[in-house]
């Protein structure tokens, strides 16, 4: 089956799916981009990634080319053609087309892109096993709040994790916390027994998964610190895990070599995966 990928208002076999050569989203990085993921054909949290879409776009004064109404209908049509009941969707905006110039005028519209793919929810061996990170300096720019497609950074850490044969890398800032992974939000398990992510800024996105899975934990009685961690704190923590769209809730066993906890997956990070699992799948909560 061919692909079809939205561009600027067309469907369009993917191959042949392009945008200018002066798009400012591929001269300058200048635009925004959401991923969302689909669960028996439903989007995940949509009102959520709708919310933080805007706020990107309002940050860098792009705007929002449609409604929250007219997205969903053209998300849902990428993913009606595309035949996807679960993978996800991929959206990016950009300032759109303009002759080449760092300061942006009016002049240009917003050019906007949706892709949609075949996807199968987290390898339940991956979480059963768990993963390793590595640490390494926060290299980015200080508006980490905003989803941005400049992800140089981002992409030089996560491939330096997967050279050195970890799943993520998470950053550390300049008082030697740590912000977040490179495409994942970071999370330990205090000793008392409660999740610890570093509380919402500029030096880190707002996750999507961040967000339910405060609601998920609280609505069961679970204490959640929005607090910043040390590396150290990390390396000693009882339990720690990262949580994205596409990795939802996933163990970490090693921080650069040193084993957390017993080195498996703890009790608080299995019973948040099979919590959000519950989430995703529409039996909210
Ligand atoms: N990454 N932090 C960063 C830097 C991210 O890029 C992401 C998402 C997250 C987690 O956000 P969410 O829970 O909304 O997925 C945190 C996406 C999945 C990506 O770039 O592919």
């Amino acid at each position: 089956m061919s692909r079809i990928a939205y561009v600027d208002g067309q469907y369009v076999p993917h191959g042949e799916a392009s945008v200018h050569i002066e798009d400012r989203g591929y001269q300058f990085a200048d635009g925004v981009y959401e991923v969302v993921a689909v669960c028996a054909g439903r989007r995940v949290d949509d009102e959520r990634h709708f919310a933080r879409l805007e706020r990107s776009l309002g940050e860098l004064e792009i705007p929002m080319p449609m409604s929250r109404r007219a997205l969903a209908v053209v998300m849902d049509e990428v993913l009606r053609r595309n035949r996807v009941q679960d993978g996800i969707i991929y959206l990016q905006i950009t300032r759109g087309q303009a002759p080449r110039d760092h300061a942006w005028s009016d002049s240009s519209n917003p050019v906007m892109t949706i892709t949609a793919r075949r996807q199968s929810p987290p390898d339940d061996a991956l979480a059963r096993r768990g993963v390793q990170v590595i640490t390494l300096p926060d290299q980015r720019w200080k508006r980490n709040d905003i989803k941005a497609v400049s992800l140089l950074a981002n992409i030089m850490g996560k491939s330096r994790a997967r050279a050195a044969g970890a799943y993520e890398a998470w950053l550390i800032d300049d008082n030697d916390l740590v912000t977040e992974g490179t495409s994942t939000t970071a999370w330990i398990v205090s000793d008392g027994g409660n999740m610890v992510t570093r509380p919402l800024d500029e030096a880190i996105l707002g996750g999507v998964t961040r967000a339910a899975l405060i609601d998920i934990a609280r609505q069961a009685g679970k204490i959640v610190e929005e607090r910043a961690f040390s590396r150290a704190e990390a390396m000693a923590a009882r339990e720690a895990f990262l949580t994205s769209t596409t990795a939802y809730v996933l163990a970490i066993t090693s921080i650069d070599g040193n084993e957390i906890g017993d080195g498996r997956p703890g009790p608080v990070t299995e019973d948040l995966l099979e919590r959000y699992r519950r989430h995703v799948s529409g039996n909210t909560f």
